[in-house]
């Protein structure tokens, strides 16, 4: 079987163990984050840990009310900045644990006396020896270059670290992700392999959404990119229409995320106005009532918490992507250039 595709499969029971392999963590780290006082997060990661650092400043601004940044690594590593993370909770993620990028950036925050957690899959990795809290992804080893299953875990595991921080329960609503996962894998597969063998010639394209699913934009087109050489670019869909706009013509290849909840109307307003300027949008939503609403539309399951309709459109990307590469006649573990470990600084 094709790693990915194992990969992939993996991840309902992934869902299902992360609570337990990372409770007593959770909820020292979250008592020390109540403890201590601070106000301000920092997200430290590359390619899809970057994609899971953003859903997690989505997580901590609107659950935990504290403010949020990504760590923009080079300040220390090229400029020597270390004095810059006091007061902050830095989390970084890397599912390998060998950013040596992210270590940099823990390294300095230690120093300046923030508090530090790392989200690794190896226990043992750098980043999850040096961090004060470690948490799990509970994944299993993953070898496809293309990171899967890892990334469901540390969507996950920011989930509910927000949650604990905030104080708000999490009611076993990871369970009822995991099944709508389970359910895209098992009764799903066939649709998108339908859909992606109809997209299976493009060469560019657009992934756009807003709000708490934007991140799920950057990370289809990241896995779009490596699986299968299409330029694919992700946007929130405030940014694409100042400027990125222009560039569309009535056969550029659009995917919207449009899913139930407060951004539902953003990803609408922007798959209609794709429509009034002439393109045919390909809309994904866990909406049924958009259906028959556009010509091109992609039904994924509905998991009833739009805070984690992330994970399910996560793998219905990965999913699209895995079938896009092997329409193409591609091979979706080895992508050409890339190994399963890249070292940044
Ligand atoms: C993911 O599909 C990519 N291969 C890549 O962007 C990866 O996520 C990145 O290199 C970060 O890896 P890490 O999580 O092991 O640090």
């Amino acid at each position: 079987m094709i790693k990915m595709l194992k990969e992939i499969s993996e991840e309902p029971e992934v869902l299902r163990r992360i609570e337990k392999g990372n409770a007593e963590t959770l909820d020292r780290l979250s008592y020390a984050v109540r403890d201590s006082g601070i106000t301000n997060v920092i997200f430290a990661g590359r390619g899809t840990s970057d994609h899971a650092g953003i859903y997690g400043q989505y997580m901590f601004q609107i659950f935990c009310e504290m403010s949020t940044g990504l760590a923009t690594a080079s300040a220390v590593t090229v400029y020597g900045a270390e004095n810059c993370y006091k007061n902050s909770l830095v989390i970084a993620l890397s599912q390998s644990g060998y950013a040596a990028d992210a270590l940099e950036v823990l390294k300095a925050a230690k120093k300046c006396g923030a508090l530090t957690a790392s989200v690794t899959n190896d226990g043992d990795s750098p980043l999850a020896k040096e961090a004060d809290f470690s948490l799990d992804c509970c994944a299993g080893p993953e070898f496809s270059v293309a990171a899967t299953k890892t990334f469901t875990a540390e969507l996950a595991i920011m989930y509910l670290l927000a949650l604990r921080i905030s104080g708000i329960k999490e009611r076993g609503r990871l369970l009822c992700a995991a099944d709508a996962v389970e359910t895209i894998i098992k009764d799903y597969d066939a649709g998108i392999k339908a859909l992606a063998s109809k997209y299976k010639d493009i060469k560019d394209g657009f992934v756009l959404s807003r709000g708490i699913t934007y991140p799920i934009a950057l990370e289809s087109a990241l896995k779009i990119q490596e699986t299968c050489y299409i330029k694919m670019k992700g946007y929130s869909v405030s940014d694409f229409y100042h400027g990125p706009l222009a560039q569309i013509e009535s056969d550029t290849v659009t995917v919207v995320y449009a899913v139930k909840g407060k951004a539902e109307n953003d990803g609408i307003g922007a798959a209609d106005r794709l429509v009034s300027i002439g393109n045919r949008p390909l809309v994904v939503t866990d909406d049924f009532e958009l259906k028959d609403r556009y010509e091109n539309v992609m039904l994924v399951p509905d998991c009833g918490d739009e805070f984690l309709a992330p994970v399910v459109l996560a793998t219905f990307a990965q999913l699209f992507a895995f079938h896009l590469c092997l329409a193409r006649g591609g091979n979706p573990d080895c992508p050409r250039n890339l190994k399963k470990v890249t070292v940044t600084r």
